[in-house]
């Protein structure tokens, strides 16, 4: 097979936020800057952040980014680094003012402010009540970030190869050198050469059988940097959003309880009022997944099964078309239901890995626990770990998170491609990735992709999901140890060249196995209960033991952890209330 080779100084991997962000600024810095995605840019996941993104601009009532701060942080269960954390809400007002300027149309408040809506665990002076803080553009907040930075790249002239999967990070002697990519159109294999990479290929949900995530989130990069013997850091946290469509999955933003609505038990009870008196349905998203399933538990999900109601009713139809028009859709679409009079059966959906590939605040990627860095390697965005959202993380912090970190991420690539050469590269960087592909043609075994994949799937949701003890946690590396074996009888039926859906699945598996074996064998060893990780058999959070950071590598198949501890500054690890 004929092997493609381009060269650029900066190769961006991954059209969502974050990496078109990070290309904007490497295009603004005069880099020969392009981005490689698996799907058209503007279809990317952050379009899923539907509700907000959260900025202390004040705009409706007072606040400011060091509430912000003590909100995430407490969010997190103190695992947050707080000097991430304080970047990270400060960052925040200047960057939606950024994106104001660049042509984001916000909804307005009458004086023609960006408007502001509450979301979970935002709060005014510390904890006290919940605070607008979240900038939104009606429940298309995500999708409306898309489509500014993608008309701002192309304006700035950044190349784009959409529908290109990759495969490979060219690495030698810790420094990076590109990247190794399979076109999906047409199965031919390039390769990417560049002085520095960015890796901005989002999260992972697609582990999960009920999950938010689009098919394409199957966490590509993490697996790569794995398979590149780069640790992931926090694994063992993995949100689960309290609003799925029942069964389906499919988001229905925190920014309807933002504008009002109620989540309900069986006996048309408002439940959160009994576990977080002052924010009720708005807390945290690790807090409302795990009561919705007490009150199934406690026999009160509807029709004594495992869901709950979403009340939007009382908000009326005026606020639902207008503030919350896609949702509105999706009801009407997906359950034939009409929002404004009907309950919307609701269940906890899995949405987004608070872990992922160490970065320092340049969004260098970390070689390891001590912090040395992998000269020309970039990550952001979901695929990245800073960490700002510790065990759990707030919403619409993760728009925050891709535009902050995205920016930076630019902002050094920019600094690193002027200071240096473009490095030789090795001899046939693509050889694992023909030999994988050549593998992966020819594999006529009797396992389907999809059969192993649900499987997967269906142990993650059972034994690693809203609720672990350590007898589901070993069923689940049980399974997985079998899935693995099952993924090497596989059969690829498609021999096409030709937009191969059946030969990338494939691909796709591979990488969704590995993560999901250090994502279990990270939660395994994790014996404490923090945000997103609750383990029954040790419900308490133990900050004398736990506050720390898993970093997991994996070799020869098998999961190597290490730790780093958490970095705190303002706020001292305190009961978590609401
Ligand atoms: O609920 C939502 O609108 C999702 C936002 C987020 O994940 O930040």
């Amino acid at each position: 097979m004929s092997v493609k080779i381009h060269k650029f100084e900066a190769i961006v991997v991954g059209g969502g936020g974050a990496g078109l962000y990070a290309a904007l600024a490497l295009s603004k810095e005069k880099v020969q800057t392009a981005v490689l995605s698996k799907l058209y840019p503007t279809r990317s996941h952050t379009g899923a952040a539907q509700g907000g993104i959260g900025a202390s601009l004040g705009n409706r009532e007072p606040d400011n980014p060091e509430w912000h701060m003590y909100d995430t942080v407490k969010g997190s269960d103190y695992l947050a680094d707080q000097d991430a954390v304080e970047i990270l809400c400060n960052e925040a007002v200047t960057t939606v003012y950024e994106l104001e300027h660049l042509g984001l149309p916000f909804n307005r408040t009458p004086e023609g402010k960006i408007d502001q809506r509450r979301f979970g665990g935002h709060t005014r002076d510390h904890g006290k009540a919940p605070v607008q803080r979240a900038c939104f553009s009606a429940d298309r907040t995500g999708h409306m970030i898309l489509q500014t930075l993608y008309q701002q790249c192309i304006k700035n002239n950044v190349t784009f190869f959409d529908e290109y999967h990759v495969m490979d990070l060219i690495l030698e002697n810790g420094v990076c050198k590109g990247v190794v990519a399979y076109q999906i159109s047409n199965g031919e294999v390039h390769i990417f050469h560049a002085k520095s990479v960015l890796f901005a290929t989002g999260g992972s949900g697609r582990m999960f059988k009920i999950t938010s995530n689009a098919h394409a989130l199957t966490g590509d990069g993490m697996a790569i940097a794995l398979r590149r013997k780069i640790p992931l850091e926090d694994m063992e946290f993995f949100q689960i959003h309290p609003t799925g469509i029942y069964k389906m999955g499919i988001l229905l933003s925190e920014a309807c309880r933002g504008e009002g609505g109620i989540l309900r038990n069986n006996k048309g009870e408002r439940f959160m009022e009994r576990y977080a008196p002052t924010i009720k349905d708005l807390a945290p998203r690790d807090i409302v997944s795990r009561c919705i399933y007490f009150e199934v538990r406690d026999g009160n999900g509807i029709n004594g099964k495992d869901y709950v109601h979403l009340d939007l009713t009382h908000l009326g139809k005026e606020v639902i078309e207008t503030k919350l028009p896609d949702i509105a859709d999706f009801v009407r679409t997906y359950m034939g239901l009409e929002p404004s009079t009907d309950l919307i059966p609701i269940q906890p959906t899995a949405h987004y890995a608070m872990g992922g590939i160490p970065t320092n605040f340049n969004s260098e990627v970390q070689i390891d626990e001590k912090n040395n860095v992998v000269k020309g390697f970039y990550a952001a965005g979901e695929c990245a770990c800073v960490s700002v959202h510790g065990a759990n993380r707030l919403g619409t912090n993760s728009l925050v998170d891709i535009l902050v970190f995205g920016r930076r991420a630019g902002l050094s690539m920019a600094k690193y491609c002027r200071e240096n050469d473009f490095s030789p590269l090795p001899a046939d960087p693509e050889k694992e990735v023909l030999a994988q592909i050549e593998w992966l043609r020819n594999a006529s075994g009797e396992e389907k992709v999809i059969s192993v994949r649900q499987d997967l799937q269906s142990t993650m949701m059972d034994n690693c999901g809203v609720f672990r003890t350590s007898e589901t946690l070993k069923k689940a590396q049980a399974d997985i140890a079998k899935l693995k074996e099952r993924y090497k009888k596989i059969k690829v039926s498609d021999k096409s060249q030709v937009f191969n859906t059946d030969l990338l699945e494939a691909m796709e598996l591979c990488n969704l196995l590995d993560l999901a074996q250090v994502t279990v064998d990270a939660a395994l060893a994790r014996t404490e209960s923090r945000g997103a990780h609750y383990r029954e058999d040790f419900p308490k959070r133990n900050d004398e033991q736990w506050m720390k950071h898993s970093f997991a590598t994996l070799t020869d198949n098998k999961t190597d952890l290490k730790y780093k501890p958490v970095v705190v500054t303002k706020f001292q690890p305190q009961e978590r209330k609401y």
